[in-house]
């Protein structure tokens, strides 16, 4: 049987205006240090993220990239994550949760308990990634992350420079990849060389932690494959909350 073709393959289509995105990206990046410093990137080592990362790199910008190793990835995304702590010019910081936190909530409501109701799953979101993200951004005027606003409704109005947090957290959220499709970014990392997460060969487009996402099939959206047991508002973890517009009401367990 013929192997399915590579993410490259399957997805790069720039769009007409793909290089006017790209300066756009690069200028706003530039400027993001002398405006915004000290800032950082959020990376999960997803394809937007390796794209940011590459561009931090041959920009030689002075923005460290954090990663919350929530301790539930995939291996092949912490075989990334080495490649990148080694290959990287810029700094990768690993924040991990506490592990008395991990511990007790496994023990005290089991290894299933995220999938009975969204409470118990966003607690565990709280414990394996809020809590670290606290301390990642401690300290920080801004943080870069990779949403763009194809990839949900939720996220179909994020700017390029987010305010949104200004009040609440004290920060800016800069998204410098907003407005590129799906395949500007497999455009980048096709052209670029960029090494990405070899799940993305195998249908996962979004990936978070391995017990939250699964491959997705044929005319599924782009996030189906994560939390797919909860109604569709529900699909965030907590770390871009401002962009849920609604509170969804619990789905019943299968
Ligand atoms: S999530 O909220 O559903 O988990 P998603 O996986 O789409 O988010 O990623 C959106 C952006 O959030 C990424 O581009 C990245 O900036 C940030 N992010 C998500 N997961 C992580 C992680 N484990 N470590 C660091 N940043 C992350
Ligand atoms: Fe826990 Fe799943 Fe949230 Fe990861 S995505 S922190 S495993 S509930």
């Amino acid at each position: 049987m013929r192997p399915s073709p590579k993410a490259t393959e399957q997805h790069a289509r720039p769009s007409a205006d793909y290089a006017d995105k790209l300066a756009r990206t690069r200028a706003l990046l530039r400027t993001s240090v002398t405006d915004f410093s000290p800032l950082k990137q959020a990376s999960s080592l997803g394809a937007e993220d390796v794209v940011i990362t590459h561009l931090i790199n041959a920009l030689a910008l002075d923005i460290p990239v954090f990663v919350l190793e929530t301790g539930a990835l995939h291996n092949e995304t912490l075989a990334l994550l080495e490649r990148t702590e080694a290959h990287s010019r810029a700094p990768i910081e690993v924040f991990r949760p506490d592990h008395h936190a991990v511990i007790h909530f496994v023990r005290e409501r089991g290894q299933d308990a995220i999938y009975r109701s969204i409470e118990e799953r966003k607690t565990c979101c709280d414990i394996r990634k809020l809590e670290p993200l606290k301390r990642a951004l401690q300290g920080q005027r801004a943080w870069i992350t990779g949403l763009r606003r194809e990839q949900s409704a939720n996220r179909g109005a994020v700017d390029l420079i987010d305010k949104s947090e200004l009040t609440t957290q004290g920060r800016i959220k800069l998204n410098p990849l907003a407005d590129w499709t799906w395949g500007d970014v497999w455009h980048y990392i096709a052209t670029e060389g960029v090494d990405y997460n070899p799940l993305h060969d195998e249908f996962f487009p979004s990936i978070g932690c391995a017990p939250c996402t699964r491959a997705i099939s044929l005319g599924e959206d782009f996030r189906a494959g994560r939390w797919w047991w909860e109604d569709e508002a529900a699909k965030e973890c907590g770390l871009h909350a401002t962009h849920t517009p609604d509170k969804t009401p619990e789905k019943a367990p299968a």
